[in-house]
């Protein structure tokens, strides 16, 4: 026979099952949202060969990599102030001094830059360092200098080595 009591304490495990699972989804969430702030370096990007349009390396320490600026992925890069991110390099096409190739990574932990055709710099919006086109750190937190690599065109425009 059931009595009240029984009752109440099923009620009673079902509230707190309910609990401890909006528990759990707030850790998840908490996981989720600090995997997600960039202090991570080994992202999870295709780091070899680059897939249609590049060939060679794109990352580690002896990046050595020609990209086809007629690949429809590429052709972007012929206009300028317009940015990519190829293995672990970001390659940008600046108004000012053509093509340049430099660490995608922000030397302060590790977030993915971007290219800011206006201030014709490298920006990390983490925590908002910038960089200069040289990789010389032009505003913190970041204290280290991006590694730059050599970029250079075909003389037909359709091709772009990055060398280290
Ligand atoms: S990761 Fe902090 S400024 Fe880039």
């Amino acid at each position: 026979m059931k009595t009240k009591e029984e009752t109440m304490k099923r009620g009673e495990f079902l509230r707190s099952l309910g609990l401890s699972s909006a528990t759990l989804m707030a850790f998840y969430c908490l996981g989720t949202t600090m995997s997600s702030c960039g202090s991570k370096q080994d992202d999870p990007d295709p780091s070899t060969g680059g897939g249609s349009g590049v060939s060679g390396t794109t990352s580690g320490n002896n990046i050595n990599f020609t990209v086809d600026l007629t690949n429809s992925t590429y052709s972007k890069l012929k206009t300028a102030g317009s940015f990519e991110v190829i293995g672990d390099v970001l390659v940008a096409f600046t108004s000012s001094n053509g093509y340049v190739a430099l660490s995608k990574i922000c030397t302060h932990e590790g977030t993915t830059l971007r290219y800011r055709s206006q201030q014709n710099d490298l920006f990390c919006s983490s925590h908002s360092s910038e960089f200069s086109l040289t990789g010389a750190v032009e505003q913190g937190p970041a204290t280290t200098a991006l590694k730059a690599y050599k970029a250079s065109a075909s003389a037909d425009g359709n091709t772009l080595t990055v060398t280290v």
